[in-house]
């Protein structure tokens, strides 16, 4: 498809001379449709040019000869130039970029690039919490989006499976284990276990010091301590597994902090050797203050082990070695700033390439609170995000069935209506917003909400069932879809790869949450203002085509976010 801004600026600069990767940043898109598709604001040249904006403009529109087929109308307001493109022609360009393309947006882009994806990585023997959700969420979109623009991405669920809280845990188990059934729950468990050891901890200095020898044990090896420590983390992955398996997550790795743990001997190595690894209060830390981060960072405690920015610097290391990454990016909540800060910092002490550590990236997000109220006070302090899942799809089966009564597969509907409400409402917002987790809300198929975009979706299927038909590609006159209904939806078509290389450049994927909401209220409005199914056979063939395609970028787009789309609901 012609790139009209592209197109644009390579005019103007052939014609002022100046810079078109200057040119090309002046040139704006008018919120009102009636100032043109495209305009180019002359009050920046103005200085440069020393003339008035409205000169430059006359002048800049005398010397081009656009080509009518690419832009059929030019006019100067107030020394904007004003671009009206020829819509019969994009049109066409796009029909025929979405035919010959069986993925249309997909891109190679990426081609030769390697991206590491950072997420989820929920701590073993606690709760999967909300937050856990949120990165596993916005990680999970990021990974599809890069793929599909052909970049070759590694997803890693960094586990929290290490540290000395795994001393405490052995010796709460050995205390009280036999008390509990661990085939039933076993995170909660284990986190009333690590409860009762820290209030002993407290009390008892003898207690704590046996946790410490215990973690001592399982950093050597010791047979027992590993036994024990494996079952804690094979219970806790089978828990998790059973979100994943909800949510549709996958990862290519499972390595976590344990492996790192293994590594962290080479980073202090490296550390030592540049003369920046300064001893304090017995600990071994690097100070950044020169770099305007205040707090140092401790890469050995006193007792000599290891920190969670120890084996975060030990896996950027691995994973430069190992997949050559232009990028690493880290999704968790802003609460971990400074960690990142300081580690982006430290592993420019690390002696690899600048490509590495240039390709560090914190994609941090707000916090999200549950609605106060019965929720947020079950079991104690923490919810249950498996139960908050499996609520989320009984509400939305409650709504499917009062809607649909006769609907067939009403649990695989209300599945995915419920899921893609859940994954839908971690994504529509800006990720630094903090946010309420809110299951009425996100189900409100009105609203700017997942089962809203599914609802429009089955609405284009539901169109093409009753036609029973799809035109064929060269039966269409595009001549009838130069209504403003119509050209809405195929601007926004348009701007489907554009849109997801913004969400990678920016790592937002609320930009494609945004986009699949506005591209299904001009949906709305082209099906209530145009008569899809019509008596002119030739006006249905056009109306109907673009039915057709709208459904698919809606499929498509809300895929790339992990929401699957019902056929009927
Ligand atoms: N396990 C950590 C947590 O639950 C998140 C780990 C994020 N990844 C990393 N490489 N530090 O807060």
């Amino acid at each position: 498809m012609t790139n009209y801004k592209k197109y644009i600026s390579k005019m103007i600069s052939d014609a002022i001379q100046v810079d078109e990767n200057e040119v090309v940043t002046f040139i704006e898109t008018p919120k009102d449709k009636d100032n043109g598709d495209l305009a180019f604001p002359c009050f920046r040249l103005a200085k440069i040019l020393k003339k008035s904006p409205q000169e430059i403009a006359i002048d800049i529109k005398e010397k081009i000869d656009f080509d009518k087929k690419i832009i059929d109308k030019v006019e100067i307001i107030n020394g904007y130039i004003n671009f009206y493109i020829n819509k019969l022609n994009k049109t066409k360009e796009l029909f025929q970029d979405i035919e010959k393309n069986s993925e249309y947006g997909k891109s190679d882009l990426g081609k030769g690039k390697n991206i590491v994806i950072d997420y989820s990585a929920p701590n073993i023997a606690k709760p999967f919490h909300i937050g856990h959700l949120k990165t596993t969420v916005i990680g999970g979109a990021l990974y599809n989006i890069y793929k599909y623009l052909g970049y070759n991405v590694i997803g890693i669920n960094y586990l929290g499976d290490y540290g000395t809280q795994f001393g405490k845990l052995i010796e709460g188990y050995k205390r009280w284990g036999t008390e509990y059934d661990l085939n039933e729950n076993p995170i909660d468990k284990l986190a009333d276990i690590y409860k009762r050891i820290n209030i002993l901890c407290k009390e008892d200095e003898n207690v704590l010091e046996t946790c410490r020898e215990n973690f001592r044990l399982l950093e050597q090896k010791d047979e027992y301590s590993v036994k024990l420590w494996q079952k804690f983390k094979d219970l806790s992955i089978k828990e998790f597994k059973k979100i994943y398996d909800l949510l549709g997550s996958k990862f290519d790795s499972w390595e976590g902090e344990s492996q790192a743990a293994s590594k962290t001997e080479e980073v202090i190595e490296i550390l030592e050797k540049t003369g920046k690894l300064v001893e304090s209060e017995g600990a071994k830390i690097i100070d950044l203050s020169d770099k305007g981060i205040d707090t140092p960072c401790i890469i050995c405690k006193s007792n000599g082990s290891t920190i969670y920015a120890t084996r975060d610097l030990a896996a950027i290391l691995d994973r430069s070695r190992r997949y050559d990454f232009d990028k690493c990016i880290y999704v968790t909540s802003y609460e971990q700033k400074l960690h990142f800060k300081q580690i982006f910092e430290v592993a420019k002490l690390l002696g690899i390439d600048e490509k590495y550590t240039n390709g560090l990236e914190h994609v941090e997000y707000g916090m999200v609170r549950l609605p106060s109220g019965k929720m947020s006070t079950r079991e104690g302090n923490f919810v249950k995000i498996e139960d908050l899942l499996n609520e989320t799809i009984t509400e939305a089966e409650k709504i499917i069935t009062d809607k649909n009564p006769n609907l067939e597969n009403k649990e695989d509907v209300a599945k995915k209506v419920g899921i893609g409400a859940v994954i839908f409402n971690n994504l529509a917002t800006s990720r630094v917003k903090d946010e309420v987790f809110d299951i009425r809300e996100m189900l409100n198929f009105q609203g700017e909400t997942g089962p809203y975009i599914q609802y429009t979706y089955v609405r284009t299927k539901s169109v093409l069932d009753k036609l029973g038909y799809l035109p064929n590609i060269e039966e269409i006159n595009i001549e009838n879809l130069l209504d403003k209904y119509s050209q809405n939806i195929i601007d926004i078509i348009s701007n489907f790869q554009d849109t997801l290389i913004q969400v990678i450049s920016k790592s937002e994927p609320s930009i494609l949450a945004k986009y699949l909401i506005d591209l299904s209220k001009a949906y709305s409005i082209f099906y209530n203002e145009n008569k899809i199914i019509n008596e002119n056979k030739d006006i249905q063939n056009a109306r109907m085509y673009l039915n057709y395609i709208t459904g698919n970028v809606l499929k498509k787009g809300a895929e790339l976010l992990g929401i699957k789309m019902p056929d009927k609901m």
